[in-house]
């Protein structure tokens, strides 16, 4: 594997902090980019304890989840036992499709906040864009890149640095609390956009919703900015 593991260490603060009661306006939004959605073949990508992909085989769609973290796996596939959905998990490098090669096509390939996680991010839309049949649809959800955080929470790049600048970083806001601990790779936008043309990924909807009141109320100065994206693009070849 090349990508880093960096859940495995802070698998149970993830699990019980990002729980299965889906309602923060991105992920919502996801999952209307996605339906409609029964009976169709779904790739969660960057999965990690399944808490989407739960959801979307609530909805009646075959998935398969995958995940470099094999804490947070094990903590999906438990959950299986337990209530079984019919989900497919796997530990999985997602940035060299190595695992998911004969798992193919899917109708849809799912990406929840899981972008700035992936390290190689070409590496990722290429597994994508092989396990999407021609017309498949992607769905991705992110912190914005061009969120630039507030007093107490961090953005997507360091609070001393530019937005132009990329790469991986830690951040320091005090409310970043998942963001301290496993850090997050910076792309601006464009670098996003490019790369999903590069591999046949073509951009149908774009989204920026809005956070919860609660929490624009509690930070006023980030609440200025776009916090989230959510993007939906089709598998051109159709
Ligand atoms: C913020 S979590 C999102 C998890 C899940 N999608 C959700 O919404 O709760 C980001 C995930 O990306 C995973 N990840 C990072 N790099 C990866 C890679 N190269 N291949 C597969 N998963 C990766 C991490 O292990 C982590 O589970």
């Amino acid at each position: 594997m090349t990508g880093v593991a960096r859940y495995d260490e802070i698998a149970d603060f993830y699990a019980s902090g990002w729980t299965d009661v889906i309602d923060d306006p991105a992920s919502r939004r996801l999952l209307d980019l996605l339906e409609p959605i029964a009976g169709r073949r779904v790739l969660e990508i960057a999965c990690g304890h399944g808490r989407i992909s739960r959801e979307l085989a609530r909805r009646g769609a075959q998935v398969v989840g995958a995940d470099i973290s094999a804490a947070l796996i094990e903590k999906a596939r438990s959950a299986e036992r337990e209530t079984p959905l019919g989900i497919r998990y796997l530990r999985a490098d997602v940035t060299t499709g190595d695992a998911l090669r004969d798992l193919g096509p899917f109708d849809a390939v799912a990406c929840s906040f899981g972008l700035s996680d992936i390290d190689d991010l070409e590496g990722a839309l290429a597994t994508t864009a092989a396990a999407l049949r021609p017309g498949g649809v992607l769905a991705c959800s992110i912190l914005h890149p061009c969120f630039p955080g507030g007093q107490s929470v961090s953005g997507s790049w360091p609070g001393d640095a530019r937005y132009y600048a990329e790469g991986w970083w830690r951040a320091d806001g005090e409310l970043s609390s998942l963001r301290r601990q496993v850090g997050a790779n910076h792309r601006t936008l464009s670098t996003y956009l490019n790369a999903f043309r590069r591999h046949g990924l073509l951009l149908e909807e774009m989204y920026e919703p809005e956070p919860p009141q609660e929490w624009a109320a509690k930070r006023p100065d980030a609440a200025r900015f776009p916090v989230f994206l959510v993007m939906g693009f089709v598998k051109g070849g159709a």
